[in-house]
């Protein structure tokens, strides 16, 4: 089967991804007013195109319906220029992807960041032994070429800074060598 060719971006898209609380979307916000990116946050574009099916009562949380999201996206993602914002991603097209960031924070500052947001009991839990077991790291890695992505510490506010203008290069860069 012959593939189709590849139609080249005229802005790259990002994945920003991490444990829930980690601060994806606070540097998503501040990116995308920098850089003028489009941010995409997943968690509310899932819920305003009714791509979220029955809750699960377990993890405290409603179900995705990937196919119908991706579908929803395909378009907007070829053009290029987003900031995709979610704290999965391993079932987002790898092609979609010039780079991808993986917050980080300490546990004690992802508990306390949970905790004054109401989560408790399983979902907490959970939540925090994903971020020691760095399970959306490895998922990262496992899912789109290990070059392409970089961890970020989200702790301080200095680091959200810092962030910011790191991705900023970055996104320099990448506009020099696709000219
Ligand atoms: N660099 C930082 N320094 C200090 N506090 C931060 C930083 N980044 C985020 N926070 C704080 O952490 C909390 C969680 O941030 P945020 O909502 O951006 O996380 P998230 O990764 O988008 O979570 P979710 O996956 O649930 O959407 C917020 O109260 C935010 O103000
Ligand atoms: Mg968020």
């Amino acid at each position: 089967m012959a593939t189709a060719p590849q139609i080249k971006r005229q802005a790259p898209n990002i994945l920003v991804t991490g444990t829930p609380g980690v601060g994806k979307s606070t540097l998503c916000q501040k990116l995308s007013e920098t850089s003028g990116l489009q941010w995409l946050e997943i968690s509310k574009i899932a819920k305003d195109y009714n791509c979220l099916e029955e809750y699960d009562e377990v993890y405290q949380c409603p179900i995705l319906d990937e196919d119908k999201l991706l579908d929803g996206l395909e378009e907007v993602m070829c053009k290029g220029g987003n900031i995709v914002d979610y704290h999965s991603c391993e079932f987002f097209p790898e092609r979609w992807f010039d780079v991808v960031f993986v917050l980080r924070t300490d546990n004690t500052t992802l508990y306390d960041r949970l905790v004054a947001r109401g989560y408790t009991g399983k979902k907490l839990e959970d939540n925090i032994d994903c971020e020691i077991f760095q399970t959306i790291l490895e998922e990262a890695r496992a899912s789109y070429n290990v070059d392409i992505v970089h961890e970020l510490s989200s702790v301080a506010p200095t680091e959200l800074e810092d962030n910011v203008n790191r991705i900023c290069l970055w996104l320099q860069q990448w506009f020099q060598d696709n000219q």
